[in-house]
């Protein structure tokens, strides 16, 4: 590990050279060629991916396989820097520190841009749009933001998520479960009165249990981008370009059709 954080440390030099020397504004670096066989991930030839594996349409289970729009837009991003992606399920509030560790190369979890995180991590260039919605029982008093945040109710979140950081500004009574789901089973079983979370896990959590409903006052507007060890702008600099590669041929808008279908 020690001669990792070595070779990050000299490759990154090279890398803010390159930089100085190219004169690139902020948020248009480029990656340096030069580092082509150094070694910039944890594990020399892998890519090695953290997420919370419960966040249907962009990471979840089939069978024992995790899937889903975050999975395959990395592995497409592995693909094209030649290294094989391995993906870990943890905790999704233990990925920061992890990816701070130097325990994992990214974090890719339908993760929100937020300035507090931007003080631990770098982010890539987004990939996707979240939001942040309201989810009810079906005849609940809760018809908006204002009615939630008003009323004396208590809300179910998935720890460490932005829903969890809004919302707990806003009520005194925040219930904090590891799964998103769970969340929404505390709903279900009347033990919290909403659920905050991002829009398309809500859609499929909704479809899973009857009963429930999306309020149409979308509550926050955010920015998904996978996270990198503040050190590692080179590795960030090979994914921004993987990222904007894939961008421009279609792919990620391919792999965005396939699990949220337009129509
Ligand atoms: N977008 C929210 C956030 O960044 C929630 C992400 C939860 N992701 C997950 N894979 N469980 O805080």
């Amino acid at each position: 590990m020690k001669n990792f954080v070595m070779k990050v440390a000299s490759v990154v030099l090279v890398g803010a050279m390159g930089l100085a020397f190219a004169g690139c504004s902020k948020g248009e670096a480029k990656s340096s060629e030069s580092s082509g066989s150094e070694k910039f991930t944890v594990e020399e030839g892998k890519l090695v991916m953290a997420t919370n594996a419960f966040f249907p349409p962009y990471e979840y289970y089939e069978g024992d396989k995790i899937v889903g729009i975050d999975a395959e837009i990395a592995a497409a991003v592995a693909d094209k820097l030649g290294l094989t992606l391995e993906i870990q399920d943890v905790e999704f509030d233990s990925i920061i520190t992890g990816v701070q560790a130097n325990k994992y190369d990214l974090g890719c979890a339908g993760m929100t841009v937020t300035e507090d995180r931007l003080q631990n991590v770098n982010f890539s260039t987004p990939y996707a749009k979240g939001i942040q919605v309201i989810i009810v029982k079906e005849g609940s008093p809760i018809t908006d933001v204002a009615s939630l945040t008003s009323g004396n109710y208590s809300v179910g979140v998935q720890q460490g998520t932005t829903g969890d950081i809004y919302i707990s500004e806003e009520v005194e009574k925040v219930e904090r479960f590891n799964k998103g789901a769970d969340a929404v089973l505390a709903l279900t079983n009347g033990q919290v009165d909403a659920v905050v979370i991002d829009n398309e896990p809500a859609k499929a959590f909704v479809a899973a249990n009857a009963g429930l409903k999306i309020l149409e006052t979308p509550y926050a507007d955010e920015d998904y981008a996978m996270c990198f060890n503040k050190e590692n702008t080179v590795l960030m600099n090979k994914v921004n370009d993987a990222l904007k590669a894939l961008t421009d041929d279609g792919t990620i808008a391919k792999i965005v059709e396939k699990y949220i279908p337009s129509k």
